[in-house]
């Protein structure tokens, strides 16, 4: 944790409602002390009303920058000056940067994903299955674009899965298709595919015995699993793909490297990801 708090102590903060069970603060602490950084991560939990005002805050008083968490992701896009292109397609801001006193937006959750991706040995060339249609598929989708030739998005609400085919389809050398999160399209789906990543919440704490995974069918050993759940480490889902022999990997990963890349862009300098690792799971288990 943070060793001390002196007059020239720079701060970056947390714009999330609310923020307490967060384990960005201990992660990027751990990493900001590693660097020898007098700078201090900290909570500034923020009611949805509040949000505009919090984001002109940053600049009044100058901190570094700011992750953005649930609920303010979207909200916070109109509000910086400058947005990258992840954060543009993605549509959410996940980390503001200070530069000259300008807000610059942006969205670490693409470059995470593939780095995990990557870390894990796995690969997405061909086609991809994505379960979910929400904020966290958003950006699952968009990285996913920059490698694999085809991206088949399954989502209870199909309604949901088209309107993102529509978005990120649009214009793409990539395929990309949406259908029913059912067995039937599931199982068609998974026919040839190289990765399944599930983007849904279903299996996060304190659920942790639910599964988006539909009944009768059974889970294709050759298709590896990235989960983007990373609390508990090993969903459902996860259970029955190692119990069926595939490779499974929790969203432990992407939370890390989403956050080092946050940490990269505002410090400009390389974050010791290892530690990153170490704190965030020391706060996973002090937290469940
Ligand atoms: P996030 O930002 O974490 O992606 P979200 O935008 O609320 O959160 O999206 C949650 C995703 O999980 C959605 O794809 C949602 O499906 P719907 O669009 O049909 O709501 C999916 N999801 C949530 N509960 C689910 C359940 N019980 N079964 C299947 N999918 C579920």
């Amino acid at each position: 944790m943070v060793q001390r708090v002196t007059g020239r102590t720079k701060l970056v903060g947390l714009l999330g409602w609310p923020t307490e069970h967060s384990v960005s603060p201990a992660m990027q602490n751990a990493a900001i002390d590693a660097m020898g950084l007098d700078w201090c991560y900290v909570p500034l939990p923020v009611p949805p009303e509040g949000i505009s005002q919090a984001v002109s805050a940053l600049r009044a008083l100058g901190l570094v920058g700011a992750n953005v968490t649930v609920p303010h992701k979207q909200a916070v896009l109109p509000l910086v000056d400058e947005l990258s292109e992840e954060a543009r397609v993605v549509g959410a801001v996940n980390t503001i940067i200070l530069r000259d006193g300008r807000l610059f937006g942006h969205n670490t959750d693409v470059a995470g994903f593939l780095r995990a991706l990557r870390e894990a040995g796995m690969a997405a060339s061909g086609r991809a299955v994505v379960l979910g249609a929400g904020g966290a598929a958003r950006a699952v989708v968009c990285a996913l674009r920059q490698t694999a030739s085809e991206i088949l998005i399954l989502n209870r609400t199909v309604e949901r899965a088209k309107s993102l085919v529509d978005e990120m389809g649009e214009g793409q050398v990539c395929r990309v298709l949406g259908a029913t999160l059912e067995a039937g399209s599931l199982q068609s789906a998974l026919d040839a595919a190289c990765l399944l990543v599930n983007a849904t919440s279903v299996g996060m704490w304190p659920y942790v015995d639910s599964s988006p995974w539909p009944k009768d069918v059974a889970y294709p050993s050759e298709v590896p699993l990235f989960d983007l759940v990373y609390n508990p480490q090993e969903t459902a889902l996860m259970r029955m793909a190692r119990e069926a022999g595939a490779r499974a990997e929790s969203g432990l990963g992407m939370l890390v490297h989403q956050g080092a890349e946050s940490l990269r862009l505002w410090s400009g300098r390389e974050p010791e990801v290892c530690v990153m690792r170490t704190a965030c799971l020391e706060a996973l288990e002090g937290d469940g």
